[in-house]
């Protein structure tokens, strides 16, 4: 295990289907200065996953996992996990619904980002939303995963004003921003208080 400053770091994992801006924050908050994480493994469910880079630029091991059985899928993202001693793991963008017996394996171990400001617009779609039902404000937020979708404890939490002009394009943009910047202060915090 790798020590900063004296302290064992904590290996995370990180879950990805995609495009993979919060997977590339969380890397470089772990590339820090006495950083307490590093990542150790990236999974992702898409093989053409551009997030699949950072990974590869970094040199941190992946493992893209066919998930057209969920059960063998979770199966070996288990074991893979166990083998790289995994102490948290970080969804960014990962598609998938976890089993219930998948998150009872890393009970309060489990952080997802939301484009939204939970509990409001859990599932898809959320700025889509957002803008349809004219909301004033929206956000992001990181909680931990529970078995019910969108639904665990909040970590943390950031508010933005919808603009006059903005489309679902725009607030997206502003809001990934956000995202990538509270994904590593919420990890930080977790750390802090559960670990
Ligand atoms: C983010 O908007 C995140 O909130 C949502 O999926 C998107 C992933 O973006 N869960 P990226 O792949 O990290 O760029």
């Amino acid at each position: 295990m790798d020590k900063s400053n004296g302290k064992k770091k904590l290996k995370i994992s990180v879950f990805i289907s995609g495009r993979g801006t919060n997977l590339k924050s969380i890397i470089n908050f772990s590339k820090k200065k006495n950083s307490l994480i590093e990542v150790n493994l990236v999974i992702s469910d898409n093989k053409k996953a551009k997030g699949l880079n950072f990974a590869k630029k970094n040199k941190i091991r992946f493992l893209i996992v066919n998930y057209k059985k969920k059960n063998i899928a979770e199966n070996k993202i288990l074991t893979n996990l166990k083998k790289c001693k995994i102490d948290f793991i970080c969804l960014a963008g990962f598609m998938k619904i976890l089993s219930k017996k998948f998150i009872n394996n890393y009970k309060g171990k489990i952080l997802n980002i939301h484009p939204s400001l939970l509990p409001k617009y859990k599932g898809l779609n959320t700025h889509k939303r957002v803008i349809m039902n004219k909301e004033k404000f929206t956000g992001c937020t990181v909680h931990m995963v529970n078995s019910k979708l969108d639904s665990g404890k909040i970590i943390f939490q950031k508010k933005i004003k919808v603009l006059k002009n903005d489309n679902e394009k725009k607030l997206e943009k502003r809001l990934l921003n956000i995202e990538n910047r509270i994904y590593p202060i919420a990890i930080k915090k977790f750390i802090n208080f559960n670990l």
